[in-house]
C-alpha cells in the first residue's frame, strides 16, 4: 500500500485533505515562473534562475534570491537559467527549481498537489516534455496536464471556450514567441519561434560593446530596454541613459551614454523578425480562418507584448487590429487555471493522458 493510502487509515481522510494542496497551474518560462492555485490566484512570480556552488554543485537559491546574485556572483558562485528558449536546457537545475516553487504555492500542511496543468511551447519535443513531467514528479505533483502555450494564452485572454469563430494569440515571451490559432478551445495551427524580448536585451549588449567599446550585464541592458525601447519611433529620440560596465580595451569600469534613438534602431531588426513569423503563420491559415482573424484581428500575451509601440508596429506591418491583453505576463497562466473550470476540454486538449505521476489514490479526493 502506498504511503498516502496508509496514512490516509491512521488519520483520516479529512486531515488527509489538509496535506493535499488545491489544483496549481503552472507557466514556466525561460525568464519567469507563474504558478496559479485554483481559488487563491497568482501565488508564485519569480525569475527563473537558481545560483549554484560552482565547487560542489550545490544549489544555494532560487528564484528572486538568486536574480538578486545574476552579473554581481562572488566567486564560487554561479547564477544559471535552467530554460532556454521556453525548453528545459539543465534537467538536474530545472527539477530542483520547480520542486522549490510548487512548495512556495503549497499552502500550510500541505505536501502533496493532486493535479497541476503545466503549459509547453507547440513545438517541444517527446524528449522536453518528459523531462518536464519528471520535474513535476519531483515535486509530487500527482497527476499533470499538459497544454500548449496558444491555449492558455487564448483563454487567458479572455476569448470564449466554446468560440465558433476562430481567433489568432501571440505570445511573446523572453525567449520564445508563440503563434496560435484556436477555435472552440482547440488549436487550428500553431508556431513557436527562439526569438523573445530577451533577444532585444542581448542585441544592445552586443552593440554597445562592438560599436561603445562597453561590456554591460543582462541585467542593464534589460533596464535600458524597459526604459528607452520602443517598436515606433520614439517621441523623444535625444532622450539618453548613461549605461555602465566594463570598458572592452582597458578593462576597467566605464560609462557611455545611449539615446532612444540608438536602441530604437537595435530594436528594429529583433521586432521585424518577430512580425514576419507571425505573417508566415498567418498565411497558413485556410481562407475561412483567415477571414475569422481578419474581422477579429491578433492578441497580444507575454511580458513582450508591453514593449512601447509593439501593438501599433503590428497592426501597421500586418495590416490587422491588434490589441493587447490585460496583465499579459500572466494570460497563460491564467487561461491555464480557467481550464479546471471546463473539465471535458481540459481532458480533450491535454497532450498527457491526465499522466498520472504517483500513486493515483491521491486522486480520490477530486471534487
Ligand atoms: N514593460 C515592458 N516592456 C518591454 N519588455 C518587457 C516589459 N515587461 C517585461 N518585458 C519583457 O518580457 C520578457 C518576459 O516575458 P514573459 O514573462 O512572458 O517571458 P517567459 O514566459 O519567462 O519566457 P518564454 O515564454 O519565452 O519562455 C522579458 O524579456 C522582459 O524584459
Ligand atoms: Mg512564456
Amino acid at each position: 500500500m502506498s504511503f498516502i493510502g496508509k496514512t490516509g487509515r491512521l488519520i483520516g481522510l479529512t486531515a488527509l485533505r489538509q496535506l493535499v494542496s488545491d489544483s496549481m497551474a503552472i507557466d514556466m518560462g525561460s525568464a519567469s515562473t507563474l504558478i496559479a492555485v485554483r481559488g487563491r490566484g497568482v501565488v508564485v512570480d519569480e525569475p527563473s534562475v537558481v545560483a549554484v556552488n560552482k565547487v560542489n554543485g550545490e544549489v544555494i537559491a532560487v528564484g528572486i534570491e538568486a536574480h538578486k546574485m545574476q552579473g554581481r556572483e562572488a566567486r564560487d558562485v554561479t547564477v544559471i537559467a535552467p530554460l532556454v528558449d521556453g525548453v528545459v536546457a539543465d534537467f538536474e537545475r530545472t527539477k530542483t527549481m520547480l520542486d522549490h516553487f510548487v512548495r512556495k504555492a503549497r499552502s500550510g500542511l500541505s505536501h502533496f498537489s493532486r493535479r497541476a496543468i503545466m503549459s509547453v511551447i507547440s513545438e517541444v519535443t517527446q524528449v522536453e516534455q518528459r523531462a518536464l513531467l519528471a520535474a513535476a514528479e519531483e515535486a509530487r505533483i500527482t497527476r499533470v496536464y499538459m497544454i500548449e502555450e496558444g491555449q492558455g494564452a487564448a483563454i487567458g485572454a479572455g476569448v470564449p471556450v466554446h468560440d465558433e469563430h476562430a481567433a489568432a494569440v501571440v505570445d511573446i515571451g523572453a525567449g520564445t514567441t508563440n503563434v496560435a490559432a484556436i477555435i472552440s478551445g482547440s488549436i487550428i495551427a500553431s508556431r513557436a519561434e527562439r526569438i523573445g524580448s530577451s533577444d532585444i536585451d542581448l542585441a544592445i549588449m552586443d552593440r554597445l560593446r562592438r560599436h561603445r567599446g562597453l561590456t554591460i550585464g543582462v541585467q542593464t541592458a534589460e533596464r535600458l530596454k524597459l526604459e528607452l525601447s520602443s517598436a515606433i519611433e520614439p517621441e523623444e529620440p535625444n532622450k539618453k541613459i548613461n549605461v555602465r560596465g566594463r570598458d572592452v580595451q582597458t578593462g576597467s569600469p566605464g560609462a557611455v551614454d545611449i539615446t532612444a534613438a540608438e536602441v530604437y534602431t537595435i530594436t528594429l531588426p529583433i521586432i521585424r523578425r518577430i512580425a514576419e513569423e507571425v505573417r508566415s503563420m498567418l498565411t497558413e491559415l485556410a481562407p475561412e480562418v483567415a477571414g475569422d482573424i481578419y474581422e477579429r484581428g491578433l492578441i497580444l500575451t507575454g511580458g513582450g507584448a508591453l514593449l512601447e509601440g509593439l501593438p501599433q508596429y503590428l497592426q501597421r506591418e500586418l495590416d490587422l487590429v491588434v490589441r493587447v491583453a490585460d496583465d499579459p505576463r500572466f494570460a497563460i497562466v491564467r487561461g491555464l487555471a480557467q481550464l479546471y473550470e471546463e473539465p471535458l476540454l481540459l481532458r480533450r486538449v491535454s497532450r498527457t493522458e491526465a499522466h498520472p505521476l504517483m500513486d493515483t489514490e491521491a486522486t480520490a479526493f477530486e471534487t
